[in-house]
């Protein structure tokens, strides 16, 4: 099969497209014929060498595709199917964990279901399972205008509570338009200025921005960060949580969340779909830390 491997670490160079072995399909996997992957910062991080990983490797966790063969029970040959990815996402095939991907909705494209997976679990995860957002409450997303983030703000509004999302100046619109109540514009205002009684926030970003979220949360609130170190001291001093989050994979999230978008609730922001060859300006965009949505990388299938 062709795909995009890595050999070593380093700039987006170092991912290469070419002949590699079709995985080997485990017990309680499948194969799946890839259509549609996307990428997330994790992948470069990984190319960068942040995070080990084992070489040679193919990047890439989210994929949508066509099941071509089953050692799992519930997926047979042909299903249509959306995921995590067990041996790379940047390929022709791919296998997967039954427990990590779930059935793609007839009305979701496979552009569309890549997109969902990684981000989707992560929003859902660090609301409603770690935050445990009820209606009535007020949210703050930092990052709202990213894969995860644009997902958080819409997922909050589900729940019935209140949105506020912190981004710069040009996702204002674009996060307003997903729902959102308010919107902080971190290029111009201090958010802990700015927002003083949010329940829960939930940091997509990192850095400077997760203890710079603290001033906005009420007392007895949480701070959800999927982004680097929780500031727990700082936090303990506000009688606040805050706790990091991993993502989980779980099939049944999978499947809700694509039921919301297919039936229109929830929309799948697509920055750019790409062919699998450009997967090197993909991950320079990713890096740039300031994608809209998500970028997509798609397969002639
Ligand atoms: N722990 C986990 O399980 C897990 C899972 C998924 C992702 N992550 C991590 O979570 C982070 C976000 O992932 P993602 O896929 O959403 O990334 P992304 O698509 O690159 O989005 C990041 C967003 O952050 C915004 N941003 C940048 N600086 C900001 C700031 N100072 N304040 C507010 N917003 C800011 C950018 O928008 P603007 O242009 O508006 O600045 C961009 O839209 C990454 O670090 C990723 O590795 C962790």
């Amino acid at each position: 099969m062709q795909a995009i491997v890595m050999h070593e670490t380093g700039d987006p160079d170092v991912l290469r497209y070419e002949e590699a072995d079709r995985p080997e399909l485990g017990d309680g996997e499948v194969l799946i014929r890839v259509h549609a992957a996307s990428v997330n910062p994790v992948d470069w991080k990984y190319r960068r060498g942040f995070v080990e990983t084992p070489l040679p490797t193919v990047l890439g966790n989210d994929i949508s595709g066509t099941v071509e063969a089953s050692r799992a029970d519930g997926f047979a040959e042909g299903d249509r199917v959306f995921g995590i990815s067990a041996s790379g996402g940047y390929a022709e095939y791919s296998t997967a964990s039954a427990a990590a991907i779930a059935r793609k909705p007839e009305a979701v494209s496979h552009e569309q279901a890549a997109a969902i997976p990684v981000a989707g679990l992560t929003a859902w995860q660090a609301l409603l399972d770690r935050g445990g957002l009820q209606g009535g409450q007020t949210a703050l997303v930092a990052g709202a205008g990213g894969g995860v983030g644009h997902l958080a703000v819409q997922f909050a509004k589900l729940a019935g509570a209140r949105a506020i999302g912190v981004g710069s100046t040009r996702n204002r619109d674009f996060v307003l338009g997903l729902g959102a109540d308010e919107y902080v514009d971190y290029t111009q205002q201090d958010v802990g200025e700015a927002v003083s009684s949010a329940d829960i926030a939930f940091d997509a970003v990192g850095g400077d921005t997760t203890a710079s979220l603290l001033p906005a949360v009420r007392e007895g609130g949480i701070l959800v960060t999927i982004a680097g170190a929780p500031p727990e001291e700082a936090a303990r001093e506000r009688e606040v949580r805050a706790e990091l989050m991993v993502m989980s994979p779980k099939s049944e999230q999978l499947a809700q969340i694509a039921e919301l978008v297919a039936d229109g609730d929830v929309r799948v922001e697509i920055a750019e779909a790409m062919p699998l060859t450009d997967v090197k300006r993909a991950h320079e965009l990713s890096e740039s830390g300031h994608v809209r949505g998500k970028l997509v990388l798609t397969l002639a299938v």
